[in-house]
């Protein structure tokens, strides 16, 4: 008995449509970064965080519990805050707990196309300020967040974690350039970046011993199978990260051990990978200062401070609008 076609919704006719894109394409296979984040997806983002060979987390974290105060000292005030691509939201309560000292009806909005992560959001930051999660992606996001501002409030964009890093960087400055232009003047944009850094340590980052990067970037193909009926076997392929140096950037790929074909209904497609052909599913850029400084101008903001971790040279930069 055949069983009844099911409808896809919104989202999946989205990742449908990307897959079948990405896969069936002549050349480099691609599939957009963002779909590594469903419930599997944002489990296994935090396992990452805590490995000993990924840095970025740990760094942010040292900067932001140092310099909480003095961020909110620095903001125009009163502030809404905002977050672009939240995740769990585990560095944000210290922002929260500094901006919520000097204002306790404090109003949190983080923004993230994971479900799972949202919920952890939401309860890990409700002792700090009153949470309106919205499930959205950044921009679509932002522009229902800047509408709960009230008319005497500032914004306090963040945008952590280098998620920055994740985007081409032309797309980079055409994506922090829309989001100045949901801010108005004497707002603030909190944003982290991860700097560049021997090669070996980065590998290490995207690519531990333990297998977690692996099994996250796996997983893509698991999110396939599951929403969109597909017969990947996660076992015919192998996690590589790669570092471009021209690009300053990681690369994280999928590499078919062997030739093969994998059929995708639900993307309408069927996909033949040859013997070591790889799907690009992530890049994750590497910034030197200079060039974050001259970003800030490009975007239509002003670079007010900056904070760098020693350990893991990591950025955190506030930029206002001016
Ligand atoms: N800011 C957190 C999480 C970083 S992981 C930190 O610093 O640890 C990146 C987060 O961005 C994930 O939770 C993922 O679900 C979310 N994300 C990825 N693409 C997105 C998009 N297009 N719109 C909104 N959120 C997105
Ligand atoms: C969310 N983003 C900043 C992470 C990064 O480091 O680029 C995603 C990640 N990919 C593999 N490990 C972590």
């Amino acid at each position: 008995m055949s069983t009844p076609a099911v409808a896809l919704s919104r989202i999946d006719s989205a990742f449908a449509a990307d897959v079948r894109e990405g896969l069936a394409r002549e050349g480099q296979k691609e599939l957009p970064s963002s779909w590594l984040y469903d419930d599997v997806g944002s489990a296994l983002f935090e396992a990452i965080t805590c490995l000993p060979e990924y840095g970025l987390t740990r760094a942010e974290e040292r900067i932001l519990s140092a310099h909480a105060h003095e961020i909110a000292n620095a903001i125009w005030k009163p502030a809404c805050v905002i977050e672009l691509g939240s995740g769990s939201g585990g560095k944000t309560s210290h922002i929260l707990k500094a901006v919520g000292a000097h204002q306790p009806d404090l109003r949190y909005c983080p923004i993230d196309v994971s479900a799972a992560a949202l919920r952890a959001c939401a309860k890990a930051l409700a002792p700090f300020a009153e949470v309106r999660p919205v499930e959205a992606s950044y921009l679509a996001g932002l522009s229902q967040a800047v509408r709960w501002r009230r008319p005497h409030e500032h914004l306090l964009v963040l945008f952590l974690g280098s998620t920055i890093g994740n985007f081409a960087r032309p797309d980079a400055i055409d994506f922090l350039s829309v989001v100045g232009k949901h801010m108005r003047s004497g707002d603030s944009l909190l944003l982290g970046a991860d700097l560049v850094k021997p090669v070996e340590r980065l590998i290490l980052a995207y690519d531990d011993p333990t297998g977690v990067t692996s099994a996250f970037n796996k997983n893509l193909l698991g999110r396939v199978n599951v929403v969109l009926g597909a017969g990947f076997d996660l076992r015919l392929f192998d996690h590589e990260a790669r570092y471009n140096v021209v690009a300053q950037r990681i690369e994280m790929h999928l590499r078919a051990r062997v030739g093969h074909s994998v059929s995708i209904p639900e993307a309408d497609c069927t996909i033949h990978f040859q013997a070591g052909e790889t799907i690009w599913t992530e890049s994750c850029h590497k910034y030197r200062l200079e060039e974050l400084d001259a970003m800030a101008e490009s975007c239509g903001f002003r670079a007010d401070a900056r904070w760098v971790d020693p350990d893991w040279p990591f950025a955190e930069m506030l930029w206002v609008k001016p």
